[in-house]
């Protein structure tokens, strides 16, 4: 298929971008560069080695999307383009509600205008809100979230479903991530935040990089094995691949279907540094501080659905996850630039 990644250039849009080429898709890329750079689209080539087509564009504006697909045969479209900095989104809610939603809604009516049924969108476990048992399925109802972010996501769920209810000729897969860590094998892409990171794995990279003192572990009084905040680590790459796996499906699909894409097994903060350590030969600094803001205890997949329905199932553990990371960070002390 010919595939359109709006957000491409992200750190799951370009790993999702060469495994969609290793697959023998075909890919476009449209990024409005606001969380990531060229660079990084170039270093896809460069593993691919094909030649990517590259739009700078914002894909809330309609007639930068027209052109895309007027110029394009596309058959289906991943929706990675969101702001994603939980924190950021407290501050400057329109900012989000604006890009988050308006990048849905046009990239779902150009779509219409050239019938292009099957979309496939980047969600979030943030939609499940505090959970109140685990692990997550994707029956269960979803909760509230704690901050803008997480409501643009649980937003544009809404707006997907009614989209597919009303155009049956439409293949809707929201996919439910969990956390993406880890990077390709390459060392050549990886996460790149800008600022100081908000997620755990870059902050460890970067202490163990040294441009950053000392990780903070916010809490160690939760219900879990060790006290820490217990999650769903998934290897980018194995995300990446659920990806694939969600394009074949659309193929023959219709209709709106939700999918967890995590691994089904949760680690600590204290686990993961614990590992990354062991795997890397390193010591990571770490003092314990109060807990964050709209965190919770624990969070992981049932990853059922995913094996049943599209036939995916995450093959890497923690180990690679932080030697992959650290493979990264240590070959790209300063991401990107
Ligand atoms: P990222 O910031 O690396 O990638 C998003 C990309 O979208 C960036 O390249 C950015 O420049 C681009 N973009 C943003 N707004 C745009 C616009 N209006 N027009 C064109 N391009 C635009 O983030 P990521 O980690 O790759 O996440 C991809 C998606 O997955 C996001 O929607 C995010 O909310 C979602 N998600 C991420 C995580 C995670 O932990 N990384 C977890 C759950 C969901
Ligand atoms: C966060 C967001 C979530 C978003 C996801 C991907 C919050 C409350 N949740 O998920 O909405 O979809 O990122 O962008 O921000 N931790 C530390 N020290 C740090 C960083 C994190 O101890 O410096 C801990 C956290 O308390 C948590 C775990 O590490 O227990 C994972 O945190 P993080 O990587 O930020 O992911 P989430 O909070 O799960």
């Amino acid at each position: 298929m010919n595939v359109l990644l709006a957000g491409g250039a992200g750190y799951i849009g370009s790993h999702t971008c060469v495994e969609l080429i290793e697959a023998g898709h075909s890919v476009i890329i449209a990024d409005n560069f606001a969380n990531s750079c060229p660079e990084a689209v170039r270093r896809v080539e460069e593993i691919t080695g094909k030649k990517i087509p590259l739009y700078e564009a914002d894909v809330c504006d309609s007639a930068a999307v027209d052109k895309i697909f007027s110029e394009n045969k596309i058959d289906a479209v991943i929706h990675f383009a969101g702001l994603k900095a939980v924190g950021e989104s407290v501050e400057k809610p329109l900012m989000y509600y604006r890009n988050n939603i308006d990048s849905t809604l046009t990239l779902l009516e150009v779509m219409k205008k050239y019938r292009v049924n099957n979309f496939i969108f980047s969600s979030s476990a943030t939609v499940y809100g505090v959970p109140k048992t685990v692990p997550l399925v994707e029956t269960m109802p979803t909760g509230s979230p704690t901050n803008p972010y997480g409501w643009t996501k649980l937003m544009m769920e809404q707006i997907l479903t009614d989209t597919a209810h009303a155009n049956p000729e439409m293949s809707i897969v929201i996919l439910r991530y969990f956390n993406p860590i880890g990077a390709h094998k390459s060392g050549r892409i990886g996460e790149d935040p800008n600022g100081i990171p908000n997620n755990l794995m870059p902050y460890i990279t970067q202490v163990a990089a040294g441009r950053l003192p000392c990780l903070g572990v916010f809490g160690d009084d939760y219900p879990t094995r060790d006290g820490t905040g217990v999650r769903d680590y998934i290897h980018v790459v194995d995300l990446a691949k659920g990806h694939v796996k969600a394009i074949d499906y659309s193929g023959a699909h219709k209709g709106v279907e939700i999918v967890n894409l995590g691994t089904g097994t949760g680690y600590s903060v204290l686990e993961i540094v614990k590992a990354f350590e062991k795997v890397n030969n390193l010591t990571i600094s770490y003092e314990i501080k109060p807990r964050r803001a709209g965190d919770v205890a624990e969070c992981y997949a049932d990853a059922g659905k995913a094996e049943r329905v599209l036939g995916w199932k995450a093959e890497k553990n923690l180990e690679d996850m932080c030697y992959d990371a650290w493979k990264w960070q240590s070959k790209n002390v300063n991401g990107y630039k």
